[in-house]
């Protein structure tokens, strides 16, 4: 195995991101032969457990968990041979003498630590592994975010972590960036000339990014309620995706190049100003509904009540690009939980044609799309008009689908945290969030959230299992335009 070899620390290993998409992605990475044989996992929580019971519960979580039969047996046994947990309370420095002492034997390995615990830990642990000399050359972190919930927040957090790593050794991950999907965006757009031309305001009359999800807070209530859905997924998830669709071609694959990138695109979002917030963004709060067939509870009574909550679980925005390529295209984003089903799709809307030289009354010729959809199925359709084939229609037209999908038969598709986490062995940040970028994306963020306080603009209800309050269909129609259906 030509990886290198590592010592990968998870902070917070019995927690729910670790024991859901940590610990099953590194199971992966060991089964598909992607970990060097020297490898340790170490996982460090403060419940007090031994190996050989939090090795028991990754058995059952994975059983559980992995539908599609990638449980095996021989391959669990292996995997947890190089697995060790290690019970300490992470704000003790004393405490990080045991892990220091389990690392001491380690030779010629680098040390991925990954922080999958409170934001408001990274800065204390980074210095305890400093003050116990556990940061080596070699040395990374990775950073799981939310990293603060505004501008100033995130930046005493980013310089806490900065006295102890540089810029180079921090991976913020934002699992969106992991997904197959959404890097085939760069495929898409970077390695087809057809596009090329066409992808810029000439063409293109509005973009759509929508994110839906059908869980409500998963017993997340104490986080979601101080964050609410512009901070958990319009702030990085979104923005990312926009970034991707809408950046300047980098000048290679290489980390910054991309990065830089996508930070030009934030820096030129036109930020809203006061008198547009009620016109270009809704908020929403789901109450009580049918969702995947099951009555469910609204968001104020959820996970033990939040009565008082003004957090809003859905956002739509129509949102500016100020540059050369986008002016005057409108980029809609939306997203929201407990809505009508899970889907995450980009919609790339073209403009119509000038003039119709077709008879009229056969169906009216719609634009084309391009619909690259990211999940629960991951596909790229392009919608084209065509000619009814046969004698009898004369120029009749119809609207059909061509498919650009992935063939069935190829391999599986790995899960987001997979791809991160061997990025991080691979020390490829390509993926990850630079600190500027962030930081452009708060201030942005920022400018949303503090007109929606100023204006006291209110969560708007909408029922769980449906797409989001009336005001969003609103927000788009306003502008001639509607949200995309298949
Ligand atoms: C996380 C958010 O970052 O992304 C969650 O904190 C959200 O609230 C999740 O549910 C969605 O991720 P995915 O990959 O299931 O779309």
């Amino acid at each position: 195995m030509n990886e290198i070899a590592c010592d990968i620390i998870i902070f917070g290993a019995h927690g729910d991101l670790a024991l859901r998409k940590l610990m099953p992605a590194l199971y992966h990475l060991c089964q598909d032969g992607h970990l060097n044989e020297k490898h340790t996992i170490l996982a460090v929580s403060r419940e007090d457990l031994t190996t050989e019971e939090y090795c028991a519960l990754l058995s059952q979580r994975f059983q559980d968990t992995f539908q599609d039969g990638s449980f095996q047996e021989d391959v669990f046994e292996n995997f947890i041979s190089h697995l060790r947990y290690i019970s300490i309370d992470l704000t003790q420095k004393k405490e990080y003498k045991v892990l220091a002492d389990v690392l001491h034997s380690s030779k010629n390995k680098e040390r991925i630590n990954y922080l999958s615990t409170a934001p408001s830990l990274f800065g204390t642990i980074c210095q305890n592994l400093s003050n116990s000399g556990l940061i080596i050359k070699g040395s990374r972190v990775v950073l799981e975010k939310p990293i603060g919930n505004s501008l100033s927040s995130s930046q005493v957090i980013n310089n806490e972590v900065a006295k102890y790593f540089k810029e180079s050794e921090i991976f913020r991950i934002d699992h969106y960036l992991g997904k197959d999907t959404v890097q085939n965006i760069l495929a898409l757009r970077f390695s087809n000339m057809l596009f090329t031309p066409i992808w810029n305001a000439q063409y293109i009359d509005h973009i759509q990014i929508t994110v839906a999800e059908s869980v409500g807070l998963e017993g997340r209530s104490s986080y979601y309620n101080d964050y609410g859905a512009m901070r958990d997924m319009v702030q990085n998830h979104l923005l990312q995706l926009l970034c991707l669709i809408t950046m300047e071609p980098p000048h290679s694959l290489d980390g910054d190049a991309v990065r830089d990138e996508k930070l030009k695109v934030i820096r030129s979002l036109r930020h809203m100003q006061a008198g547009e917030l009620s016109t270009k963004s809704v908020r929403g709060q789901y109450k009580a509904g049918v969702s995947d067939g099951k009555s469910v509870s609204g968001f104020l009574e959820e996970d033990g009540g939040n009565e008082q909550s003004s957090t809003e679980t859905f956002v739509a925005l129509r949102v500016d690009i100020d540059n050369w390529r986008w002016n005057g295209v409108p980029m809609y984003l939306r997203t929201g939980k407990r809505m009508s089903q899970r889907y995450s799709e980009i919609v790339i809307d073209f403009k119509d044609i000038p003039h119709s030289i077709f008879p009229k009354g056969g169906e009216c010729i719609d634009s084309n799309k391009l619909v690259i959809r990211l999940q629960p199925d991951e596909s790229i359709s392009m919608f084209i008009m065509n000619k009814v084939p046969g004698l009898n229609e004369g120029m009749r037209l119809q609207k059909v689908e061509l498919d650009l999908n992935i063939p069935e038969n190829s391999p599986r598709s790995p899960d987001a945290y997979e791809h991160l986490l061997l990025d991080v062995i691979r020390n490829n940040a390509t993926l990850f969030m630079r600190r500027d970028e962030v930081e452009a994306a708060w201030v942005w963020a920022d400018n949303i959230l503090e007109g929606w306080d100023k204006q006291k603009i209110k969560v708007k209800p909408y029922m769980a299992g449906t797409d989001g309050p009336s005001a969003a269909i609103a927000l788009i129609e306003r502008d001639g335009r509607s949200w995309y259906e298949k």
